[in-house]
């Protein structure tokens, strides 16, 4: 594997590759690698002749100076199993590489960033696309693959695509999920044992939603699954939206959009989760 940590290294040894009419697999992450990431990683490995992997810590995303200062570091564990996926090339630059000048792009995604993560999380979104497109810019991927753990950022990428033009395709890949439900996360790591344990709770509610869909409106099993949290003052539930797969906005019937999901944010001991499943 090549590791590259500056912008020059790393187009010096990808552009004659690309000019060979090599084709480039990316999977732009934070590190602290989990399984999550690596099913990501085989399919690009698979479905390209390189695999470009970024990891990269991207401050402009983080809205609480505390959630980035306390997001898990591993980079050795990370270059290892960076190595077994088979990756060819990680690009893993430092901040001043990545942002030598202060000062970004303000990026309009309209409906989509003014529901769920985009008011809890302010500024957060504008902070994925300044860096995604960086890295597009840098690494010109063909095919670029991204998690539906982060639904919402996935529909941002996909917006940010088409609003710039970019010549990548962009690959959703589903959630990978523990054996107990809880979907794969960095800040998974944060738990205590006693709180891991009961984590799945908010898959098991997500489950649980998209089951009453059968005999519920939309609004009876939002207040469903508001109750549910009451019942668990472990966790501190930040919002439950069910919407459309699109634009993501809240429905109010079942048959009101091609695809509907279920979406969860709630904390436990300060750990933030983040889930959602298709209910339709
Ligand atoms: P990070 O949280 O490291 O995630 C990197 C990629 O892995 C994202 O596309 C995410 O959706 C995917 N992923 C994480 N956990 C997953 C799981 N359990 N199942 C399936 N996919 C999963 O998302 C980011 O980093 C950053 O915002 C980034 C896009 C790198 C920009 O900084």
């Amino acid at each position: 594997m090549k590791t590259f940590d500056s912008i020059s290294g790393i187009s010096r040894f990808l552009h004659p590759a690309k000019k060979q009419g090599k084709t480039i697999g990316f999977v732009a992450t934070m590190g602290a690698l989990h399984r999550g990431h690596l099913t990501l990683m085989q399919k690009a490995k698979n479905e390209n002749d390189i695999l470009v992997v970024s990891v990269f810590v991207n401050p402009l995303q983080f809205n609480n100076p505390e959630d980035l200062e306390k997001y898990p570091r591993n980079i050795e564990h990370d270059r290892m199993l960076l190595e077994e996926v088979g990756c060819d090339v990680l690009f893993n630059p430092g901040v001043k590489e990545m942002y030598p000048e202060p000062g970004s792009t303000q990026y309009d995604f309209g409906l989509l960033e003014k529901v769920m993560e985009g008011p809890s999380r302010p500024g957060h979104f504008n902070g994925v696309a300044v860096v995604v497109k960086k890295l597009f810019d840098i690494i010109r991927p063909d095919k670029a693959y991204f998690g539906e753990k982060d639904f919402q950022q996935l529909a941002i990428i996909q917006k940010l695509v088409k609003m710039e033009n970019l010549p990548v395709q962009i690959v959703p890949c589903p959630i990978v999920r523990e054996n107990d439900g809880l979907a794969m996360s960095s800040r998974n790591e944060r738990l205590t044992a006693g709180k891991r344990q009961i984590a799945p709770f908010v898959y098991q509610t997500l489950k649980e939603a998209a089951k009453k869909s059968s005999t519920m409106t939309p609004d009876e099993v939002r207040l469903f699954v508001r109750n549910r949290f009451k019942d668990e003052p472990d966790f501190q539930l930040e919002y439950f939206e069910i919407a459309d797969d699109r634009e993501l906005q809240p429905v109010s019937n079942w048959n009101e959009a091609g695809g509907i999901l279920g979406f969860v944010a709630a904390s436990l001991e300060n750990v933030r989760l983040i889930d959602n499943m298709r209910i339709i």
